[in-house]
């Protein structure tokens, strides 16, 4: 028998992708997500239309704050990886409670539903913004962590919870903190699906700040098979993994990247806004622990991943 795979926030962008793997490499896979409208619930309903023919597909619409669901849901699930949250750095500066409860308290119930389901692991999706302003690049997991934004604790909040339900509980834990994920379907909210959405829509990309802060982008593919890995290999739990690229590239250069790539160089240029609190000036990932243990080998270039990301934006907005 197949195993089960039980996946948080299973209808979002890297949870579909998740789902979309474990399906294609034979596992048994419960989305279990309540189509929060953090942004269009449509796209997430895009993400899992075509798998619901799948008989060993099964989703489940439920909030990870109602336990008693969580947890008769997640009944039979072998891995647990928990992706539902309430991202974004700059919503949670103006909805700090709201942060909290889903990533924290909900964190606390996906835990507590694990246990009581003698559920064999939970994979632990959390962020790289757990280290706040870098001391040193690129960051390696033993990095500080020290949050500048009520996200970034909440994440930080969570990831202790889970230490503290495998020291108590004997829960095996594996944690992966992602470097900012991009790709098809990624969320609207983050930067390099704005600039292309704006730049084909005839607009400039807006850049927070000066744009010298870089960002290690990693390309959806290489963090569902980190992700993969984590589910897999028994050598993971108990760790923390960075999944990152190991590069860095400029918000300025990414922007520009996306420009040319459109062909409208000269015709647009981004435009500057003023940074937000709780951005950090950059994050670069130390993957030599990933490399190790779960055999961790990021593939694609941010050129070529924007391209990628650039073709699903069309298909988008030709359906819109
Ligand atoms: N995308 C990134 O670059 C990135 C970077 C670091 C960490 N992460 C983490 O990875 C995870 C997935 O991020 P994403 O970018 O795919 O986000 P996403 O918003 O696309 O996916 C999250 C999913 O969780 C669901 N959800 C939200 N609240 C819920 C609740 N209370 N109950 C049940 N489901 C709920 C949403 O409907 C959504 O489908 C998150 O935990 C996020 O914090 C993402």
């Amino acid at each position: 028998m197949a195993q089960r795979i039980f996946i948080t926030g299973g209808a979002g962008f890297i949870g579909s992708h998740l789902a979309d793997r474990l399906l294609e490499q034979g596992y048994q896979v419960v989305v279990y997500d309540n189509f929060s409208d953090f942004y269009s619930p449509s796209e997430k309903r895009a993400n899992v239309s075509k798998r619901l023919k799948n008989p060993r597909y099964h989703l489940v619409e439920g909030d990870i704050l109602d336990y008693e669901l969580l947890t008769s849901a997640m009944k039979g699930a072998d891995v647990v990886v928990h992706q539902a949250a309430q991202p974004g750095v700059r919503f949670s500066i103006k909805n700090p409670e709201k942060t909290h409860e889903v990533n924290v308290t909900g964190t606390l119930m996906v835990l507590k539903a694990a246990e009581k389901n003698e559920v064999k692991k939970v994979v632990f999706a959390s962020s790289s913004s757990v280290y706040g302003v870098p001391k040193y690049l690129p960051l390696d997991e033993e990095h500080p962590t020290n949050p500048t934004s009520p996200y970034a604790a909440s994440k930080l909040a969570a990831e202790k919870y889970c230490q503290a339900f495998q020291t108590v509980y004997g829960l095996n834990i594996v944690v992966l903190r992602y470097f900012s994920v991009y790709g098809p379907r990624m969320r609207p909210d983050l930067s390099l699906r704005s600039f292309v959405e704006r730049v084909l829509s005839g607009q400039p990309p807006i850049i927070y700040g000066d744009g010298n802060q870089s960002r290690d982008w990693t390309y959806i593919d290489d963090a569902i098979s980190a992700t993969v890995a984590a589910i897999e290999r028994e050598e993971a739990v108990g760790e923390v993994f960075n999944i990152g690229c190991g590069n860095r590239t400029t918000v300025n250069q990414a922007a520009h990247m996306i420009i040319s790539l459109l062909g409208k160089e000269g015709e647009i240029s981004p435009i500057h806004e003023p940074a937000y609190k709780g951005d950090f000036p950059h994050t670069q990932a130390n993957i030599a622990k990933a490399r190790k243990i779960l055999g961790y080998m990021p593939s694609v270039s941010l050129e070529e991943g924007v391209k990628r990301l650039i073709e699903w934006c069309k298909t988008v907005r030709q359906m819109r």
